[in-house]
């Protein structure tokens, strides 16, 4: 098994790169700002919904910012992970079609639909052919820069759509928030990187209570359920290996029950618990309650609570650890993290009918 502690070992089983990306995502959040703030997009008449159409690593971006505008927007944003797009996509809706490659099937199919059913549109992409239809077709393009894998370009597939409703006049406050999340990043890129030993590394420390067991990550509606399910997709993509996630309250009211057979398999489960200073207050007393529900009978449970003060930088902070985490995790199994075979794999076969 690979030593933690030796950065020279982890570097060499990371052919993508995704520790540097990772170690540099603050730069990518403030240049993804940029890009947002300098693309032209025309105000939406009369604007009665948003919706973020995109897949895996392009899709994560839309659900945070459902999460961030939800008490900040006075119009619902939408995340559609579909060829097609629902029935209240129209005239007064505005679509961010969102593609890393620009290749994803079901995106340009609702890219596609967006245009007949006469929605402003904004793509976000690296290039591929989403770039090439929407400048075929006159819609503004943020296109940001290719070479990491789409989910280790979270900054540059979330930030910009923020900077977009800022510039439409729909968001205030987004350049501090973005400064303050940069700042954080930052610190947190010595605390959780390669240099820093399993002794002061959180992330390191959880890739080791997380092995050999099925990590169970548990956020709350309305704040963390994001990051829950980030930190589930990137155990998936980046270690290649099964996690679960929900949110409270609602797994209160049904996942909770399911804790005591089968005993041995239930002994294998790391339980993650994520906090946040804008969780319901009596969100907080069922954590409580429930982690004692649980303890004894999973392998551990790990509680984080975010830091930070603008809601950017708190979610990041735990999106961040999740990160390193499920990268240390693919390095614990002998797993390069950047590959994704299965992806790839799926996508050539459909090419093909
Ligand atoms: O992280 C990944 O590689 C995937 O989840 C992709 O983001 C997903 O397959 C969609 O591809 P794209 O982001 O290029 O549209």
């Amino acid at each position: 098994m690979v030593d933690l502690n030796n950065p020279e070992a982890l570097s060499a089983m990371d052919s993508t790169g995704y520790f540097a990306a990772l170690a540099e995502l603050g730069t990518q959040c403030r240049n993804a700002y940029m890009l947002g703030r300098e693309t032209r997009v025309p105000a939406v008449a009369d604007l009665s919904t948003v919706v973020v159409t995109g897949l895996g690593g392009s899709a994560i971006g839309g659900d945070l910012l459902r999460v961030y505008c939800q008490e900040r927007l006075r119009v619902p944003v939408t995340v559609n992970r579909d060829y097609t797009l629902p029935a209240f996509v129209g005239k007064k809706t505005l679509v961010f079609a969102v593609s890393y490659s620009g290749n994803t099937e079901e995106t340009l199919s609702a890219y596609q639909q967006a245009r007949e059913k006469g929605a402003t549109i904004v793509a976000l992409t690296s290039g591929g052919k989403l770039a090439a239809l929407a400048a075929a077709d006159g819609v503004p393009v943020i296109r940001v820069p290719a070479g990491l894998a789409p989910r280790a370009a979270t900054g540059y597939l979330f930030i910009p759509m923020l900077a977009v409703l800022e510039g439409l006049g729909m968001l205030d406050g987004i350049e501090a928030e973005v400064e303050e999340l940069a700042r954080e990043l930052a610190h947190y890129a010595t605390t959780y990187g390669l240099g820093s030993p399993v002794a002061q590394n959180p992330a390191k420390q959880l890739a080791l209570n997380f092995k050999g067991r099925l990590p169970i990550i548990w956020g709350a509606s309305g704040t963390t359920e994001v990051v829950a399910q980030r930190w589930k997709g990137q155990i998936n993509e980046n270690a290649k290996a099964p996690a679960y996630w929900n949110a409270f309250p609602e797994l209160n009211h049904n996942e909770i029950v399911g804790f005591e057979e089968p005993a041995e398999l239930i002994r294998q489960l790391w339980v993650v618990i994520l906090r946040d200073k804008g969780d319901h207050v009596r969100v907080g007393y069922r954590m409580e309650i429930t982690r004692r529900v649980i303890e004894g009978k999973v392998a551990g449970v790990t509680e984080v609570t975010s830091t930070g003060e603008g809601m950017l930088a708190r979610l990041y902070s735990l999106i961040y650890l999740g990160d390193w985490a499920s990268v240390y995790l693919a390095m614990l199994y002998g797993i390069d993290p950047g590959p994704v075979k299965v992806i790839d794999y799926l996508k050539g076969e459909l090419a093909k009918r």
